[in-house]
């Protein structure tokens, strides 16, 4: 499939979706979101793919929404045409695992684009920002929700308010992403993981997702009966045979097609 404003390659069972308007800093516009939308669902529907890495460029994953394409619109075409939730969360539906790599700027609509990713990893070339109050608007795609379960209020205030940048060690400090790659090997690293969770059973990482993203929706204790479901509803599955026997026969297992 061939994309105006994204790239694609796989690499066995990864597949890697690259944000691709290099003239713009990868801003934000309704075809990219369009674009980023079908290419996730075509993966996620995929057989021969069990993990998604989203990237940008070596300057910017994103530097937010597209400002130019932004500027004189007005509330009927961002409140009844629905702009954002017209086309930015297709990714939160996606079951398989998408990891977010960062590199360079990712602000705004960029940064709360990649926090909707399940985890980010970030070379030490990036830069995490909300600088929406700049360009006289708030967050509009979760900035003020994600960002202070990630990082705590006080930096998120701190951020949001002051527009103030982080850099990928303090990113990883607090928790906003998960490891810090050098820039160089950014992409080879994330892939190497991202083949590592796709020899997984992706069955059970689709499950693993879901619990997870329940944590933020439930309470402690039903978060725990939902994750006790997944974990009872494991002993009949093939995955859970395969595993466990082959950890007491002392051999790797063969999570092919489960
Ligand atoms: C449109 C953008 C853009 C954006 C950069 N460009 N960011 N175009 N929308 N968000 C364009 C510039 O206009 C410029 O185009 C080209 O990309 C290169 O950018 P420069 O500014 O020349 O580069 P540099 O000096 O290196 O500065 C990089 C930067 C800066 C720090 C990232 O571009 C910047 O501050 N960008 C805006 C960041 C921002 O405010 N993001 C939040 C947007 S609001 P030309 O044609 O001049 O070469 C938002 C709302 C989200 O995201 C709410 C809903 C999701």
């Amino acid at each position: 499939m061939q994309y105006q404003d994204l790239l694609i390659e796989t690499h066995g069972k990864v597949a890697v979706i690259r944000l691709n308007r290099p003239k713009a800093m990868n801003a934000l516009n309704d075809n990219m979101m369009n674009e980023l939308g079908e290419a996730l669902y075509a993966f996620d529907k995929d057989p021969a793919v069990n993990v998604i890495v989203l990237t940008g460029s070596e300057k910017a994953f994103a530097a937010g929404a597209d400002i130019a394409a932004m500027v004189n619109y007005d509330y009927q075409e961002t409140h009844t045409n629905n702009y954002i939730g017209r086309n930015w969360e297709h990714i939160l539906n996606v079951r398989k695992p998408v990891i977010g790599a960062v590199a360079g700027y990712c602000l705004g609509g960029g940064c709360e684009l990649a926090m909707m990713c399940d985890f980010l990893v970030a070379a030490d070339s990036a830069k995490f920002g909300q600088p929406e109050i700049k360009v006289g608007v708030t967050p509009g795609a979760g900035g003020t929700q994600r960002l202070p379960r990630a990082i705590g209020k006080s930096k998120a205030m701190d951020m949001l308010l002051t527009t103030r940048m982080i850099d990928a060690a303090e990113a990883e400090r607090t928790g906003l992403v998960s490891r810090v790659i050098p820039a160089e090997k950014l992409m080879e690293e994330v892939v190497a993981i991202a083949q590592q969770i796709a020899e997984m059973p992706v069955s059970v990482a689709i499950q693993i997702k879901d619990a997870v993203n329940q944590a933020f929706e439930t309470t402690l204790s039903q978060g725990v009966r939902y994750e006790r479901r997944y974990f009872h509803a494991g002993f009949g599955t093939p995955a859970q045979r395969e595993g466990m026997n082959a950890f007491l026969e002392k051999r790797k297992p063969n999570f092919e097609g489960l």
